[in-house]
């Protein structure tokens, strides 16, 4: 995928932090994007924040209530898109959260809601859009984390997620490369989002920001299509100091 205009993305999760850093990097290059997210207030309060920021050409911001959770709505979530925008070529499954407890704390709920929402979430975006991609030699990038190759206490049910989004991404990425289909796992190390109710401020300078990944998928779609980095891992150059 080298010429960006009048391409199609589609990014779950798009409503704040990574997702909507990838989204804005999308639209400066001028491609279309439809972003997702669990409530009409999110999504609503992003699209105004994407038509406010710098927009190529005549690329379209469509917002979308989707929880990744849901297949039949991430099913209509894809055909809306589809219908509205054109083709999908491009596919972000990016929505995530983390809980974090040690085993003998962490409740079965959070447990259900981390490996749904940050794995079962990844397979069912891939599934409502893997024909879409097939047919239009697209790429799908998934958002692991460094969670998702090294663990840590307290992390069981977020490694577990993440290790399993790395694994899926890659196999899958095995299966469908043949399709003219490219894969891409990206794992941030600490980005400056409001992941695990953070808030990012000053004090997080030293952490990747949103827009670094956006500028790393705008790389990663404008490659060569004979190359394929598969696998990302990305550091802050420096870590926190206080830490
Ligand atoms: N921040 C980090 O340091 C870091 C590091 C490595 C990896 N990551 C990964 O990066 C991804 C994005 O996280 P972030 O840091 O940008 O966090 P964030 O600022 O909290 O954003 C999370 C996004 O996911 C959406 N979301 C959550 N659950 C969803 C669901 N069930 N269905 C649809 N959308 C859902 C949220 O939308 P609504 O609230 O509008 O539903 C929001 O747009 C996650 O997969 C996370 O694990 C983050």
């Amino acid at each position: 995928m080298i010429h960006l205009k009048q391409k199609n993305a589609f990014v779950t999760g798009g409503t704040k932090g990574i997702g909507l850093g990838i989204a804005q990097a999308l639209l400066k290059e001028g491609v279309s994007v439809a972003i997702t997210g669990r409530t009409e207030s999110s999504v609503e309060q992003a699209t105004k924040i994407l038509a406010q920021g710098t927009i190529q050409d005549d690329a379209q911001i469509l917002g979308l209530v989707a929880d990744v959770r849901d297949y039949s709505s991430m099913a209509d979530a894809a055909q809306k898109a589809i219908e509205t925008l054109g083709p999908v070529d491009l596919v972000i499954a990016n929505a995530g959260l983390g809980h974090f407890a040690p085993i003998h704390e962490l409740s079965l709920n959070k447990w259900h809601e981390t490996i749904d929402t940050n794995l079962t979430g990844v397979f069912y975006t891939l599934k409502v859009f893997a024909e879409s991609l097939m047919g239009h030699q697209g790429y799908f990038i998934s958002i692991s984390s460094l969670a998702g190759t090294n663990f840590f206490a307290g992390g069981a049910a977020y490694n577990a997620s993440k290790f399993g989004v790395t694994g899926f991404t890659q196999a899958a990425m095995l299966d469908l490369r043949s399709f003219g289909v490219k894969m891409t796992t990206i794992m941030p190390g600490s980005v400056a989002t409001y992941f695990n109710n953070h808030t990012p401020s000053d004090a997080d300078h030293w952490k990747i920001q949103k827009e670094d990944l956006g500028q790393i998928v705008i790389q990663l779609i404008s490659m060569h299509p004979r190359s394929l980095p598969s696998k990302i891992e990305l550091r802050p150059t420096t870590p926190n100091s206080a830490k």
